[in-house]
């Protein structure tokens, strides 16, 4: 593998303030991409960009520059702000990771609208627009400087169900349909879309649902969510944590995946199978 593979590409990560989000910022960096960091939490993208600049100043591996945004997905308006300084920054944007994502618990039956709006608009609408805003300035630049990448993140539940996150679940089964879909509208202007999904990750996402879990009676006490799911789902009986994302979610960003549309790629040790 070439650890340059990402040299040249100008990328846009959406909810890069922590977890999965930050650590692909830091890898794309280190490989040689130019990343725009947006996340609703300013302070947060703006540490992770200080980190990536800081290690370039200090002659770390780092060979791409970080610039961090507010960007709220479920905003038309923040996200075309967020391409707009990214191309204004580095001169054009290649690929579009759309990783911003929330979740929370609830049992059938309590389910409401608030739950359901919520979670939906930020997962899935807030990956529509996030997709559009991008493909917008990727058409303005041109099908020769394709192919042009959106990379949406999906889940273990774009492809199965759990009954206690059924909301959550409905936005992960859109974003495959925005993957399928988004692939079959886009080719004609050299943008490829594809995915991954993530099974059981340790990041704060999850830290916060264990916890909510609890809350809800579904486990009697915090860390036995996803140590029931290692010990029960998982094939590979481990949780897994971002480094174990980040390769893949580069790959996909590289040339090397030029030839894939379409496709959602399962990084979760073996839970779902297609
Ligand atoms: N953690 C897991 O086990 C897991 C598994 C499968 C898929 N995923 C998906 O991976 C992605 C990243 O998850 P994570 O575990 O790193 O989560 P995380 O909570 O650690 O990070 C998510 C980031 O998104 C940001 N965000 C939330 N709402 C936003 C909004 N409206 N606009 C912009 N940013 C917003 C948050 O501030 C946060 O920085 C999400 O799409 C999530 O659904 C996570």
């Amino acid at each position: 593998m070439d650890p340059n593979r990402l040299t040249g590409k100008n990328i846009l990560i959406t909810g890069a303030a922590q977890g999965m989000g930050a650590a692909i910022g830091e890898h794309y960096a280190a490989q040689g991409a130019n990343v725009c960091l947006g996340d609703v939490n300013v302070e947060g993208v703006k540490a992770v960009a200080g980190r990536i600049n800081a290690a370039r100043i200090n002659g770390g591996n780092n060979s791409g520059k970080a610039i961090a945004v507010k960007l709220d997905v479920t905003s038309r308006a923040d996200n075309a702000a967020a391409v707009e300084a990214t191309s204004e920054a580095f001169g054009s944007l290649n690929v579009a990771l759309l990783n911003a994502g929330i979740n929370k618990p609830k049992f059938f039956m309590d389910i409401d609208e608030e739950n359901w709006d919520t979670i939906m608009n930020v997962n899935a609408k807030g990956q529509l627009l996030g997709m559009q805003e991008a493909a917008r300035q990727m058409i303005k630049q041109g099908p020769e400087a394709g192919p042009y990448k959106l990379i949406n993140v999906g889940s273990i539940v774009s492809r199965t169900t759990f009954d206690d996150v059924i909301p959550y679940c409905c936005s992960k089964h859109a974003t495959l349909a925005l993957i399928t879909g988004g692939a079959k509208a886009l080719v004609e202007h050299n943008i490829t879309v594809n995915g991954y999904g993530p099974g059981v990750v340790r990041t704060e996402l999850w830290e916060q649902l264990d916890k909510d879990l609890v809350e809800i009676g579904k486990f009697e006490k915090e860390g036995q969510s996803m140590d029931s799911l290692a010990e029960n789902m998982i094939l590979m009986k481990r949780y897994s944590y971002p480094e174990d994302v980040v390769g893949t979610a580069s790959f996909l960003a590289s040339s090397e995946s030029d030839y894939m549309t379409g496709q959602l790629v399962m990084i979760d040790g073996g839970m779902v199978m297609q």
